[in-house]
């Protein structure tokens, strides 16, 4: 058994996450992690609400809040959707818990103790009109790399490089839009450049991560890391973050990225501490036989190809270094970004006011943007559920079992001598069934959902070309020979789709009426056929087709929104 750490990058908790955030992290890390239960790894799956740094901070001073009031409220709502989406979370934590403070100011000592941490008396950006300094979201400006506007003060999303506020061309407030004046300040900062070497090598010599991830990392460690700082201005109204743990820093919090990412330590120590098992986190930080693959959208490629990377390579403790790091691109929303101000996308409470948790899953993960930027529409959302969830995927299965209820008396019928033809599906059937593990292996979750309707597909057409409904009257025999192979498809599904579509894929599991739930069975399972008169339940449809035009749609996603009105969208 192999450990493996599963995460996804912690969402800001300034609003509640849209499907974008969804789909590269959250998501993607529960389909995998739920394969990796299902492949009988021992395996733990963390990650938390990013609670820190300035995301949070503008919002609560938009809302007049205290920062906690707010996160305690978003908390506690994320916790609520994520189990509604069935994500599978073995500890989803917070970065205000107790633990994560503790080992954030522990691994900080050890690294400031290993020389790695200088101050720097610096001048950083001042707003006179708001009376604080600008880190990060409290800033915006020109990127002084590709020129794009917008860029915030610690990244420019259009190129998605590391900056310095200092940096930004025409930098202005992000709360009243002044121009900020340059202010003497002092600051300790991480010595990435004296790190170079030791990352270089790691990431030349990681053959898991995608040639893209690596070479954008490899290209900012050959254009040269600079310092960065690793502290923060503590603001004058409210006290929001880690306190620095470095001799003198008594007005200063950490900077939000780099204690967030040693959250996935922290999240991992507090779930085996929850357990009664304090030691057994090590297992998966320190045994190099451990995997550890992280789900991100691709803004946070460097956090976690260098900032991580480096704060562990700087405790010199042999921590493992990330194994892999799938990225996404980004999804669109009907060919532009989503957008809070201009109430345009889909965020992740009101999608389950129009549709099952499920048919979100499967879209997301059928669409998922690995290569390129994807677009939601609501003709592309519509073909695919009902092409194929609807019609493929949930049409094969109803088919076989109401004939099994309605011809076999419920019963798996017993079969003939398998013949070729028979025999050929279901050697069919193992292939598809060993493509899909291997592809989730890759992190191709785009290509493994879409295999799954495949299976489907082979059902179908094996259906289409037998019609055991003429043969029936024929020769029952024979007929029963089909629909025991379709049944063992049925079965090969249910097992392969949980990842994809948990609640679905347990009510077939139900419907075949096997023991236990699905989710605790092996991967191989789904090839352990199902015996002659096995009796099954009675089958219901899985799912219902869409029928509303785009417009209906779009009202019926505008009456959610209204609905849902109080609670604070992403940005
Ligand atoms: N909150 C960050 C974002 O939404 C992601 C943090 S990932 C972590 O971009 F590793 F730092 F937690
Ligand atoms: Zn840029």
């Amino acid at each position: 058994m192999t450990k493996v750490l599963v995460t996804s990058a912690w969402p800001y908790l300034n609003a509640t996450p849209h499907l974008g955030t969804m789909v590269g992290s959250i998501l993607s890390a529960d389909v995998f992690a739920r394969y990796c239960r299902l492949k009988g790894e021992d395996i733990v799956m963390v990650s938390g609400s990013d609670e820190h740094g300035t995301p949070i901070e503008v919002e609560a001073i938009r809302q007049g809040v205290p920062p906690k009031e707010l996160t305690d409220r978003n908390h506690a709502r994320v916790v609520n959707l994520l189990k509604r989406w069935g994500i599978s979370f073995d500890n989803y934590t917070r970065t205000e818990s107790p633990v994560h403070k503790e080992f954030v100011q522990d691994h900080l000592t050890r690294i400031y103790e290993n020389g790695y941490i200088k101050t720097q008396e610096t001048e950083m950006l001042y707003c006179e009109h708001c009376g604080r300094f600008l880190p990060d979201r409290f800033i915006e400006g020109k990127c002084p790399y590709c020129n794009a506007e917008r860029a915030r003060g610690d990244q420019c999303d259009a190129c998605g490089r590391l900056l310095e506020t200092t940096l930004l061309i025409e930098p202005y407030c992000v709360i009243c839009k002044g121009k900020p004046v340059a202010k003497k300040t002092k600051h300790w900062y991480f010595d990435l450049p004296k790190l170079s070497q030791q990352l270089f090598d790691y990431l030349n010599g990681n053959k898991q991560l995608s040639s893209s991830t690596r070479n954008f990392s490899l290209n900012l460690i050959k254009e040269g890391l600079k310092p960065r700082a690793i502290t923060r201005d503590v603001s004058r109204t409210v006290e929001w973050g880690i306190p620095a743990p470095f001799p003198d820093a008594k007005d200063k919090t950490i900077y939000v990225w780099m204690e967030a990412v040693l959250g996935y330590v922290s999240a991992t120590i507090e779930y085996f501490k929850n357990l009664g098992q304090p030691e057994g986190w090590k297992e998966f930080w320190f045994n190099k036989d451990a995997r550890t693959t992280y789900f991100i959208g691709k803004d946070n490629i460097p956090f976690h190809t260098i900032i991580l990377p480096a704060l562990l390579l700087a405790s010199g403790k042999n921590y493992n270094l990330p194994w892999n790091i799938s990225a996404t691109e980004w999804l669109q929303f009907k060919g532009k970004k989503f957008s809070k101000s201009d109430k345009f996308g889909i965020w992740i409470d009101e999608a389950l006011e129009l549709f099952p948790a499920d048919y979100w899953r499967y879209f997301l993960m059928a669409t998922r943007p690995e290569t390129k930027d994807t677009n939601f529409s609501w003709a592309l959302f519509t073909e695919k559920i009902n092409a194929d969830l609807n019609d493929t995927f949930g049409n094969f299965i109803h088919r076989t079992l109401t004939f099994i209820n309605t011809q076999f008396n419920s019963e798996i019928p017993q079969p003939e001598t398998l013949d070729e033809h028979a025999n050929k599906i279901l050697s069919n059937l193992k292939e598809k069934v060993e493509a899909i593990a291997a592809e989730i292996e890759e992190c191709k979750l785009m290509a493994a959902a879409n295999d799954v309707i495949g299976i489907s597909r082979i059902g179908n057409q094996y259906l289409n070309e037998k019609e055991p409904w003429n043969l029936i009257k024929k020769d029952k025999k024979k007929a029963a020979t089909i629909l025991y192979v379709t049944s063992q498809i049925v079965k090969a599904l249910a097992v392969v789709s949980a990842p994809f579509m948990p609640f679905t894929a347990e009510e077939i599991w139900r419907t075949l009426n096997l023991h236990e739930s699905v989710h605790v069975q092996k991967w191989t399972e789904a090839l352990n056929p199902l015996q002659a008169t096995h009796k099954i339940a009675k089958a219901k449809p899985l799912f219902r087709k869409i029928e509303d035009t785009e417009q209906k749609l779009d009202e019926k996603l505008a009456k959610a929104e209204e609905k849902l009105v109080k609670t604070p969208r992403d940005p």
